[in-house]
């Protein structure tokens, strides 16, 4: 479990920025994911772990990436649906085999399936407990409650309750030091909508000065103009402290060095062919 942990967040800071690109498992290719072997692959090396589906990891991602991968293991309805109704989606086996360095899981707090999922989560903690894989919990709140840090309080104190081992939720601008406060586990935060590259920094800077473990970023760096020059701005932010300003500044010199390739048509290469 440790050895897991230690492949996620950093030895030198204690914290993690993880890369979350698993969107597609519930609303197909979002924008700037079309293409993960083209968009995301060539700045892979900036992320201390990798948010992605096992779909995503065996076609598009190659196998010499060593540092962590966070396998999202929950899945089932698509965005026409109702998203709280999941299931958990990946066989522990399989998690093994891929020998990936964390589970994640959605927790839909005040939703319609609540309980289930819930269950998704702690049946998923029984099956990392038994095999040395961390669970992370990603939690998520109705349309009614979002914004209000009372609700991700909560919905982050019930997954460590019941048995996380570190949390995914959304900054919040109102008390969001409440929400890291009253969780004993690591939260790490997610981006959410994109936002221009200065505010994103700006949150993650506010995140971060709240106690967070890290970020588990995924629009605000692959939609971002320069996504290779984002997460390095974000790194300076999570990982040296630097202020806002400091980072976008850093974001602005390193986005004209960085050309993505176009997305044009897919070779199908697998890299990883034999998983
Ligand atoms: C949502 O459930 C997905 O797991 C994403 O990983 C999550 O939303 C983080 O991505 P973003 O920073 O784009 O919000």
């Amino acid at each position: 479990m440790k050895n897991r942990l230690a492949r996620i967040f950093s030895r030198d800071s204690g914290k993690t920025v993880m890369l979350a690109i698993d969107h597609g498992y519930f609303e197909g290719p979002a924008a700037g994911l079309e293409q993960v072997d083209k968009s995301i692959v060539p700045m892979l090396d900036h992320a201390d772990a990798l948010m992605a589906t096992r779909g995503v990891l065996r076609t598009s991602i190659p196998p010499s990436f060593t540092h962590g991968v966070v396998l999202r293991a929950s899945g089932g309805p698509s965005v026409l649906k109702d998203l709280s109704n999941e299931r958990i989606a990946v066989d522990v086996e399989d998690a093994l085999r891929l020998n990936v360095a964390g589970l994640a899981v959605s927790v839909y707090i005040g939703a319609e399936y609540e309980t289930q999922t819930v269950h998704n989560m702690t049946r998923l903690v029984d099956l990392g407990n038994r095999h040395g894989i961390p669970v992370l919990a990603v939690t998520c709140v109705t349309d009614e409650a979002m914004g209000d840090a009372k609700y991700y309080r909560m919905a982050c104190r019930i997954c460590a309750e019941l048995g996380a081992h570190f949390i995914k939720t959304y900054f919040v601008d109102k008390d969001f030091d409440s929400v890291v406060a009253g969780c004993p586990a690591p939260v790490v935060v997610a981006g959410g909508a994109k936002l221009p590259e200065f505010e994103a920094l700006t949150m993650t800077h506010r995140a971060m000065q709240a106690g967070a473990a890290g970020m588990d970023m995924g629009r605000n760096i692959f939609q971002s103009e320069a996504p290779a020059a984002m997460i390095q701005a974000v790194r300076a932010v999570v990982h040296a402290g630097e202020t806002p300003k400091k980072a976008f500044e850093l974001y602005e010199s390193l986005k004209n060095d960085v050309k993505m390739p176009p997305i044009g048509p897919r070779s199908h290469a697998r890299p990883r062919a034999s998983v």
